[in-house]
């Protein structure tokens, strides 16, 4: 199992360029399954969580292809095999994402219900709700998704909850419905609006992505477009608040304004210096932070995705803060890791009390989830000697060669097997 050294102490100095958006890849390469003709993806990140969707879609017959730029071109003119197996979907919810596309597209779906994951129990059944309304016939049996449908019809729907995957789910399965969808209460994340935007190239008709009110006006078929993924911004978050908390200075290179506004507010609110233009953000501090309380909610609020990677640097920040965690109910497994490097952490229900303390001491730390291991990255870059951080295949589902673009910003880190 890899494992990431780091020798810490080094503040982060330097640029360097962002990768596309695992969260609006993972759906817009499932997307690929609503048309015969092809889709063609630019800025496409070197994922496993990617290589994972593409192996799924590979084995329902969607033919993938990859030219000389690294762009990946998908292309699902005949489908031999309308399932998602619990051997993919158990190391990758995401795979959820293919049941809107098979329903409407096909008919039909075999989808094995996601298992739970690190960070909570995670059901899909606001999904099943959205597509029954739809008129799918869908059964549970023995922890696969059966589904059966004629035509899909639109609808008005109201979902119980702001879910991604879920809206985004909804939102493919109506782009071939007969008739008009309405998806109230829907998620307003920038990968949801990347999404409605690559389809609608395809040749959807979906207005009010990125608001909570979607409306998608079905059409008969979707045909052959180009998309160029957006920005991951949770890459970015990462990184801002890795250089934040090494006193560094950096400029990312490759990111588009108004996706982190919360993140950076919360940045600056901590005495960070930050600067953005349309496709780059520099971020300065001239030494120590303010610990900062935060909330998460979904966009335009706190994401869920930085709370690990702000707890880091509210662990070494001057004061106390309060960190809430709204969405998941178990999203604190990186504090016990924190504690072992020296964080002073208290953990009550969805909240954690952080008292920053005036250094970490590296030590062995082991990886639960993917946005937990890159919170433990962060803090073996601050804390003094090395930090092992072990079950790196963690970091791996989500972050696009992370070591090497920490090694461009200066820090002291190399991968071991
Ligand atoms: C997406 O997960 C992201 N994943 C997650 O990123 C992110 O943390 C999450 O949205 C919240 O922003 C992708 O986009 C691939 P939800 P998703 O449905 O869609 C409950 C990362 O680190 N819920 O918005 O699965 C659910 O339990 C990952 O990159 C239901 O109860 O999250 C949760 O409490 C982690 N029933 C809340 O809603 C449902 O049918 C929000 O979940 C669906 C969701």
């Amino acid at each position: 199992m890899d494992k990431l050294v780091i020798q810490g102490g080094v503040p982060l100095t330097g640029e360097v360029r962002v990768s596309g958006a695992k969260n609006a890849a993972l759906p817009i390469l499932c997307a690929a399954l609503l048309t015969p003709g092809t889709l063609r993806l630019q800025n496409v990140p070197h994922l496993r969580d990617v290589t994972t969707t593409l192996t799924l879609l590979a084995q329902m017959g969607v033919d993938v292809s990859l030219d000389e730029k690294l762009g990946v071109g998908l292309t699902a003119a005949k489908l031999h095999n309308l399932s998602a197996p619990y051997e993919l979907v158990k190391t990758m919810r995401a795979s959820i994402l293919v049941l809107g596309p098979m329903i409407t597209r096909f008919g039909e779906a075999r989808v094995s219900l996601p298992g739970g994951c690190a960070i909570g129990q995670r059901p899909v059944d606001l999904h099943i709700k959205g597509l029954q309304a739809m008129g799918a016939q869908i059964e549970i049996e023995q922890g696969y998704i059966l589904a059966k449908a004629g035509r899909l019809k639109g609808t008005h729907i109201v979902l119980d909850l702001v879910t991604v995957t879920g809206t985004e789910n909804l939102m493919m399965a109506a782009v071939l419905a007969d008739g008009v969808t309405v998806l109230e209460n829907a998620a307003r994340e920038p990968e949801v609006i990347d999404l409605a935007e690559c389809l609608n190239a395809m040749g959807a008709r979906i207005k009010g992505a990125g608001s909570d009110v979607i409306t998608i006006e079905g059409v008969d078929e979707l045909h052959d477009a180009t998309h160029r993924i957006m920005p991951d911004r949770i890459e970015i978050g990462t990184f801002l608040c890795a250089a934040a908390a090494t006193g560094g200075n950096i400029k990312l290179k490759g990111t588009r304004a108004n996706i982190l506004d919360a993140v950076i507010g919360k940045l600056q609110e901590a005495g960070a210096h930050v600067e953005q233009g349309e496709d780059w953000i520099r971020l300065s501090t001239n030494g120590s932070l303010k610990a900062v309380s935060l909330r998460t909610a979904p966009f335009p609020a706190f994401p869920t995705d930085m709370q690990a990677q702000f707890m880091a640097l509210n662990s070494v920040a001057q004061g106390t803060a309060v960190v809430t965690e709204t969405i998941f109910e178990n999203r604190f497994m990186h504090v016990q890791e924190l504690r072992r490097l020296g964080a002073s952490i208290e953990v009550e229900g969805n909240t954690a009390i952080v008292q920053g303390v005036s250094a970490l001491q590296g030590a062995n730390v082991m990886a639960t989830d993917l946005r937990a291991s890159a919170s433990l990255v962060i803090a073996g870059l601050v804390a003094r000697g090395e930090t092992v951080v072990d079950r790196v295949y963690h970091l791996d589902r989500g972050y696009d060669c992370i070591e090497e673009k920490l090694g461009q910003l200066g820090a002291r880190i190399k991968r071991a097997h």
